[in-house]
């Protein structure tokens, strides 16, 4: 295991918080939690519900909107898991936090997305190791309404179990970062925030559209797949789809051929700018300099 792929995907799981379950599940408890963990929620819902409008894409806002995902609690799995499976065939199910990739990879594959049970601590609400109850449903399951990330987060399931077998994960995993994390998409000329690793983040939501620090590059798939990233620390680049559709073409492509290409080369650094690109911005890297860079 790379330290590229110990990230906020949801894999990576040591064997010590292995459930009984085959499946890495276990049941939601909803009604366990305290008032304390409502309120942690409540007050990251507040936050990112104040950012939001005019910076996350279309989608998401429309998906948080028609979701039972709620300012003052914590969501029910289960009540969440009825209306996505009537939209797009999703479920989502309880995980102790980070789980094996291959568990990881089969629940994607299936339309299970396996969300963190746990809430991160009232006094580090910008702190995460692992991915929450905030960061995996707040961040992820709003796209999981829209047809195009429905399939392509099966497709990404599927493709994942495949490039294990390939030996290929560190640049899949780049594929998803720099997509369903940490993408941005265009929408009426303006950027627009995609990824869930931004819209749970409140000084990355601001910081990734507004900042002239980073770097923000048209999206190309072997760039990325040889792109680097920041586990540490904002990203120091973005990269913009044109439009949402655009996901489900990377879905359809034969990744094997592209990842042998893409091996022989060398990778890139997190802010590494090439000839060839589609630049829309160009960084001044204000951000990053003089701090530490272990870039994964
Ligand atoms: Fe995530």
């Amino acid at each position: 295991m790379t330290a590229e792929a110990v990230t906020l995907h949801g894999w990576a799981a040591g064997e010590a918080g292995r459930p009984a379950s085959p499946d890495w599940t276990i049941p939601q408890d909803w009604a366990s939690y305290t008032p304390e963990e409502h309120a942690t929620w409540a007050k990251l819902y507040r936050r990112q519900a104040a950012l939001l409008p005019g910076r996350a894409c279309a989608a998401f806002l429309e998906g948080l909107r028609r979701l039972p995902i709620e300012p003052d609690r914590i969501p029910d799995f289960e009540r969440l898991s009825e209306v996505l499976m009537r939209h797009t065939g999703w479920q989502v199910v309880a995980v102790p936090g980070l789980v094996p990739e291959e568990v990881f990879f089969d629940h994607l594959a299936h339309r299970r997305f396996p969300a963190g049970r746990f809430i991160r601590r009232a006094d580090q609400l910008d702190y995460l190791q692992e991915p929450d109850v905030f960061h995996d449903v707040f961040g992820h399951v709003p796209m999981l309404m829209h047809p195009v990330m429905a399939d392509f987060i099966q497709a990404y399931g599927h493709g994942g179990l495949r490039a294990q077998r390939l030996g290929a994960l560190d640049m899949l995993a780049r594929v998803y970062w720099y997509t369903v994390e940490f993408g941005l998409v265009r929408e009426g000329g303006a950027l627009r925030i995609l990824g869930a690793g931004i819209v749970s983040s409140a000084a990355e939501s601001v910081f990734c559209l507004e900042s002239p620090s980073p770097n923000r590059v048209g999206f190309c798939l072997e760039r990325v797949m040889r792109t680097r990233y920041r586990i540490d620390d904002f990203q120091q680049t973005y990269f913009v789809f044109e439009r949402l559709e655009d996901l489900l073409r990377l879905a359809e492509i034969d990744f094997a051929p592209l990842y042998e290409r893409v091996a022989a080369l060398p990778a890139l650094a997190p802010d590494a700018l090439l000839p060839d690109d589609d630049v829309v911005t160009r960084g001044d890297g204000r951000w990053h300099r003089g701090r530490a860079a272990p870039a994964a």
